[in-house]
């Protein structure tokens, strides 16, 4: 499988900004490499169509609806996304649990919308709750998702979690989840990138992808 190198934007960028840096995206992707880029909703229909002739670059969402289509006032759900090419959706993100209180349960419910609907769930964890998470989602869905781990205490601090405790993580995450794909999240930077990429199916990558010659140096150091 390709290694993801996933952009997580956040709430970040104006739409100037987010055209400067899709016309600055220029990196030459090796064929195991797959870039995924998840912007705010509001430019998902820019970063699709100037990535639609990028072989190799995917689109993502940030968060996805748990309801379907209807009657839910501020919430994208999958049939909005219809027509975008939106290949993954990053659910359950710390940032969300925290901030927006989302529960275990609405990102189980989540990964079934994304997955009924033909999009791949990232779903984001950390190791303490990764078993009560994994307990809501439907049984045949679980080896279908990505995961990503993302140490709390990792993310947007400059203090990466140790390698070591990475690779302990990842292989609990197999037993819980399957053979899934693992990624790993939180503060990570062209210098340390290399390191998670011998034990993990790729990053996610918040800071260091908000500017496009960071994220393409990281990408480089593959
Ligand atoms: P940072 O790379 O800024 O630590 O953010 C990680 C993250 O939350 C990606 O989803």
């Amino acid at each position: 499988m390709s290694k993801l190198f996933v952009a997580n934007w956040k709430s970040n960028k104006t739409l100037e900004e987010v055209r400067q840096w899709m016309d600055d995206f220029k990196v030459e992707l090796n064929d195991d490499q797959e870039i995924v880029i998840a912007p705010p909703y509001p430019f998902l229909s820019l970063v699709a169509d100037k990535i639609k002739d990028l072989p190799g670059v995917s689109l993502a969402v940030q968060n996805l609806s748990s309801f379907p289509a209807g009657s839910y006032t501020g919430e994208v759900c999958v049939r909005n996304l219809e027509g975008l090419g939106v290949k993954y959706a990053i659910v359950g993100h710390s940032e969300r649990r925290r901030y927006l209180k989302e529960s275990h349960q609405d990102v189980a419910n989540k990964v079934s919308q994304a997955l009924n609907n033909g999009i791949t769930p990232i779903v984001c964890i950390d190791q303490d709750y990764m078993e009560d998470q994994a307990q809501l989602i439907e049984s045949d869905l679980l080896s279908q998702c990505v995961v990503a781990y993302e140490p709390l205490v990792a993310i947007g601090t400059g203090e990466n979690a140790p390698v070591k405790e990475v690779a302990k993580v990842v292989k609990e995450i197999k037993e819980v989840f399957g053979e899934v794909p693992v990624l790993y999240g939180g503060s990570v930077s062209p210098d340390n990138v290399i390191l998670y990429l011998e034990i993990t199916d790729g990053v996610l990558v918040g800071g260091a992808s908000l500017d496009v010659g960071v994220f393409a140096e990281l990408i480089k150091s593959n």
